[in-house]
């Protein structure tokens, strides 16, 4: 079958598609989440629920025709489960997800965001999809009054365009964003609820584990969710590596395959691989800023000597156009 969104937006689907329609197969069985933001998703889901109980059958509806999009922002740090809940939601609903990757949509096609972001909620309305705006922090973010660079004012475009199809649109739409993002208030006055998605604690951290694996998944006596769970203060998605890691590592020992077992050195070993990973990371991340210092520092060291230098420049080029006008002076006495 071809792809409905290539069919309907050829220019919105490439290879690297910014815009992804997915069959959610994930639950909230899948999810295990600190109460907090336990009870604020169930407050949107219950919104979710009753909004066709109001909207079709009590007829609000036709009463509020605008502004009655449901929209949630879920704002948390990486791999907390903002995601995987976002397709939770779609599957409690029965829908698809229209998953916009909004980073990738802003680079790949600068200049035509507004018009892309215009063309995600018609195609979401065609397919009846709840639609998804992954990494949306720009989206989210203020518009500037400084409208002197193209990418700024088309920015400021893709806020105004996203609060003109906010109002119009009458399904769910959920923007996941860090909590650094720095919101529009008019933007903000849509968002409906906004769900926090913290770092699991020890207790959820422990459960985390369990649902990562399979019933079929072999695992290995010595093995304890508790110990794991206590030693790593650690994100769902980094649980979800380490897992994965250490299946690998238990199923490329020699022996039989029906023999193999993950055991907790391989958890152990896979955490701190996945750990490492990720100091690299952020070590690529600061280590500009220690470069930058550095730079900094180097540059305020030669600032005297350059101003000295600049000093003994500007004397040099006094004397000699003072000596060039004296020449010039002669030179027109001689001539006169
Ligand atoms: N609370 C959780 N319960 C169970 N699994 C989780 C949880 N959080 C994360 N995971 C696991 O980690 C994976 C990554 O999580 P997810 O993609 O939902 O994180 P995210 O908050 O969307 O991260 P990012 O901001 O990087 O997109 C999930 O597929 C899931 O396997
Ligand atoms: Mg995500």
């Amino acid at each position: 079958m071809s792809n409905p969104l290539a069919r309907l937006f050829p220019r919105l689907v490439d290879r690297r598609s910014s815009v992804e329609a997915i069959t959610p197969r994930r639950t909230f069985q899948d999810v295990v989440l600190p109460p907090v933001t336990r009870r604020l998703l169930d407050d949107a889901l219950t919104q979710v629920h009753s909004y066709e109980l109001i909207f079709t059958r009590w007829g609000l509806g036709e009463r509020h025709p605008t502004g009655t999009a449901l929209a949630f922002n879920f704002a948390g740090p990486s791999g907390t489960g903002k995601t995987i809940c976002a397709e939770a939601i779609a599957h409690a609903l029965g829908k698809r997800l229209l998953l916009v990757r909004y980073s990738e949509m802003e680079s790949m096609w600068f200049g035509e965001t507004p018009k892309n972001v215009a063309a995600v909620f018609r195609l979401a309305e065609e397919e009846d999809a709840v639609l998804f705006f992954d990494e949306a922090d720009a989206i989210a973010s203020s518009r500037s009054t400084d409208v002197s660079h193209g990418q700024q004012r088309e920015a400021n475009t893709v806020v105004n365009v996203l609060l003109q199809e906010l109002e119009r649109f009458d399904g769910v739409v959920i923007f996941a964003t860090n909590l650094a993002a720095n919101f529009d208030p008019a933007f903000e006055r849509r968002i409906r609820t906004h769900v926090l998605f913290e770092l699991p604690g020890v207790d959820e951290r422990e459960r985390i584990w369990e649902v990562q694996l399979h019933r079929r998944t072999p695992v290995a006596e010595d093995v304890s969710f508790r110990d794991l769970a206590e030693a790593y203060a650690v994100s769902g998605g980094d649980i979800r590596n380490a897992v994965l890691r250490a299946a690998l590592a238990a199923a490329a020992e020699p022996g039989p395959d029906d023999g193999k077992r993950i055991h907790q050195h391989h958890f152990v070993r896979a955490m701190e691989d996945v750990l490492a990973g990720k100091r690299v990371m952020t070590q690529s991340i600061i280590e500009p800023n220690v470069e930058l210092r550095r730079t900094a520092e180097a540059v305020a060291q030669i600032l005297p000597l350059l101003a000295q230098m600049q000093a003994r420049t500007l004397i040099s080029v006094a004397v000699a156009g003072a000596a060039l006008l004296t020449a010039m002076t002669a030179l027109i006495l001689l001539l006169s």
